[in-house]
């Protein structure tokens, strides 16, 4: 690719290195969980910038006063642009009338309505506040319809934090906590099948992402037919089919993923982009879950609030208009092929991965350590352009042809630089 432009300016990041210093004596590991240092996908932590002043569109400026492109989105919340507009103003004007209140407000039903409308499977809406809270609430309501307990998940899951989401060995974590789990690969439908006839009769539940996008490695889509075979064993088994779309929800599909891959799922668990940001998450579900939904006890405090609602309305309804998840595809295509084409120029295998709103960047000839790709990531933050190592990315419907092309300036930068950094790397030469 032909690129010419002037050397980045490397963005100083003192500020913000100086808050989390503070951070680290008073609030556990700093930063904790995923939007903090402590999952290794910010090498070195030195480098990075960590607090936000604010945030806009496609870019956050952080407290250093730096411009940045930012290819996380918050992990996933960002989906038309930070500070939507249209968004903002519709949650400004439920906040007017009230948000947490005794008399829940008729916005409720109207938001419920939007995403039946919306969502393909869905016959019904549960409002709660993150992911966690409802794969939580999906595994609970396969157990009281079917009277089971064992749960299906696949490798290469997250669900979230509820103890039997997490790994045996993890902090905290007993054996009691796992011990009604099966696990299967990834696209090895036979061993789902496999496990329902071992364990006739106990399984209430199969929960899955719709891909593969697992951290610290490539991101797998289903094969061919893969999605079917699994609702054909789930019917057979009496098995609910429970689709986690917290992560992926409408980066594929508006319509969702099970309804992208070709089926129809039972329960789908969605989150991060539904309402821009604003905090709600949603699990749908069909109608013969109904009435054993309504009986299981599952409720907090803010779960109804109502400002949320009104932005999760404007969201859908901006989201249709624009074709946004459409419209972030190309854009993912249009940014990953040429920095897989950047990378080529400069002796470098970028091997791309997942959905094209959701990708996943790997260099295939990097050092066993991993260390070109991570030094890369982060030659590309110190000159703006948020990556992450192990973890994919996701686009916003704010992102421009400008950003893109600044991006590929950056990435063709960063290259060159790592490949100063090790010329023993035997593909270099
Ligand atoms: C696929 C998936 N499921 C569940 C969750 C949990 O969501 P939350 O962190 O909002 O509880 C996440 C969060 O990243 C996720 O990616």
């Amino acid at each position: 690719m032909n690129l010419v432009y002037e050397p980045k300016k490397i963005i100083d990041v003192s500020k913000s290195q100086a808050t989390f210093k503070r951070a680290l004596n008073c609030i556990p590991a700093g930063i904790y969980g995923h939007l903090g240092p402590s999952e290794g996908c910010m090498v070195p932590v030195s480098s990075y910038p960590l607090y936000m002043d604010h945030a806009q569109g496609a870019y956050i400026w952080d407290i250093d006063g730096n411009r940045i492109i930012d290819y996380m989105c918050g992990y996933g919340p960002n989906y038309l642009g930070y500070n939507d507009p249209d968004v903002d103003a519709a949650a400004a004007a439920q906040r007017k009338k009230g948000d947490c209140t005794t008399l829940i407000s008729d916005i409720t039903v109207e938001f419920a309505e939007e995403v039946c409308s919306t969502i393909n499977m869905a016959d019904w809406a549960f409002f709660a506040k993150n992911g966690n809270d409802v794969t939580q609430f999906a595994m609970m309501i396969a157990r009281a319809y079917t009277g089971r307990k064992k749960m299906v998940l696949t490798k290469g899951w997250y669900h979230g934090v509820s103890p039997w989401t997490q790994k045996l060995g993890y902090s905290g974590i007993v054996e009691e906590d796992v011990c009604n789990n099966l696990y299967i690969e990834w696209n090895h439908p036979e061993q789902f099948e496999a496990l329902c006839k071992q364990y006739d009769g106990q399984i209430a539940g199969f929960i899955s992402q719709p891909y593969q996008h697992g951290n610290f490695c490539d991101n797998e889509l289903p094969a061919p037919g893969y999605w079917q075979k699994i609702r054909e064993i789930c019917d057979k088994y009496g098995v609910v089919l429970i689709i986690d779309d917290v992560r992926a929800g409408f980066r594929i599909d508006i319509k969702g993923s099970d309804y992208h891959y070709g089926i129809k799922s039972d329960l789908s668990c969605f989150c991060k982009a539904i309402a821009n940001g604003y905090n709600v998450s949603v699990l749908c579900g069909n109608k013969k879950l109904l009435n054993a939904t309504s009986d299981v006890a599952y409720t907090g405090s803010y779960w109804l609030s109502a400002v949320p609602f009104a932005a999760g309305i404007a969201t859908l309804r901006k989201a249709k208009a624009l074709n946004a998840t459409e419209e972030n595809a190309k854009k993912g295509k249009k940014l990953t092929d040429g920095l897989k084409e950047i990378a080529k120029d400069n002796g470098f295998d970028l091997r791309v991965t997942g959905e094209p709103g959701m990708f996943y960047l790997r260099l295939a000839n990097d050092l066993p350590s991993r260390v070109i790709h991570q030094d890369w990531v982060c030659e590309c933050v110190k000159r703006g352009v948020f990556f992450t190592s192990h973890h994919n990315h996701f686009i916003n419907y704010a992102l421009s042809d400008e950003d893109i092309q600044y991006t590929w300036e950056v990435a063709d930068e960063a290259y060159k630089v790592v490949r100063e950094r090790y010329p023993q790397a035997e593909f270099i030469k």
